[in-house]
């Protein structure tokens, strides 16, 4: 067990050979292989997609449920560089990089599915995900172009000014919430497509 948790790549290696096994059990079980056609490459999308989206508002949550609350209560003041030197740069990463990722996955899949005009002109029956990706595209530009850049003036990754700081801290605060609101309705629109009529 050591050989593979003490490693996060091998970590997900072994989540990789487990998905293998269980889909060649499967296979062996129902006497059904997966047969790799548009009907599959689409729903292997859709899994790369629901990964990097989990990826990227698992961490819109952590920012929003555990850091953000409390990093106020964090004592002696100094050691929340910790925080800020540290785990915040890391998180910014993967949560950018996640988001980009949803949008790429996300838009593919639309377009596999076959209606990516309809839904992004929000078209009767595919308003619900028209809806969702638009709210997801919103959220995907805040973490690009304002909490991102506001973010890195606040933990010194580029020169600012106290007043710039200052400045930067509720926009970042207030962008971030405004993607958690908008998460709980994203989510709602994103699974209700499969239930509505074509
Ligand atoms: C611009 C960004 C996004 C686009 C363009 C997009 C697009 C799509 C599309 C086209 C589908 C397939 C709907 C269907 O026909 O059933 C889908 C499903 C889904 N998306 Fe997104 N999405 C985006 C962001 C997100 C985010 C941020 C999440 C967060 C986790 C997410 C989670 C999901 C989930 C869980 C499904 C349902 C999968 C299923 O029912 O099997 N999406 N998305």
């Amino acid at each position: 067990m050591g050989a593979i948790f003490t490693s996060l790549e091998r970590t997900l290696a072994a989540g990789v050979v487990l998905l293998i096994i269980i889909v060649l059990l499967v296979g062996a079980a129902t006497g059904q292989m997966t047969k790799i056609d548009h009907a599959w490459a689409t729903f292997a999308m859709r899994w790369l997609h629901v990964l990097s989206g989990v990826m990227w508002i698992g961490l819109l949550w952590y920012l929003n449920f555990v850091q953000v609350p409390t990093m106020p209560k964090i004592q002696p003041v100094e050691t929340r560089t910790a925080i800020t030197k540290f785990i915040a740069p890391n998180v910014l990463f993967w949560f950018r990089y996640a988001a980009l990722a949803t949008v790429v996955t996300g838009l593919l899949l639309a377009w596999m599915n076959g209606y990516i005009l309809q839904a992004l002109t929000l078209q009767k029956n595919f308003i619900m995900i028209g809806i969702g990706m638009w709210m997801a595209l919103v959220m995907a530009f805040n973490v690009w172009f304002i909490i991102w850049p506001k973010q890195q003036q606040i933990l010194g990754l580029v020169e600012a000014t106290a007043e710039q700081k200052a400045k930067a801290a509720p926009i970042a605060l207030y962008a971030s919430r405004f993607n958690t609101m908008f998460s709980i309705g994203m989510l709602y629109c994103m699974v209700a497509q499969q239930n509505m009529p074509v």
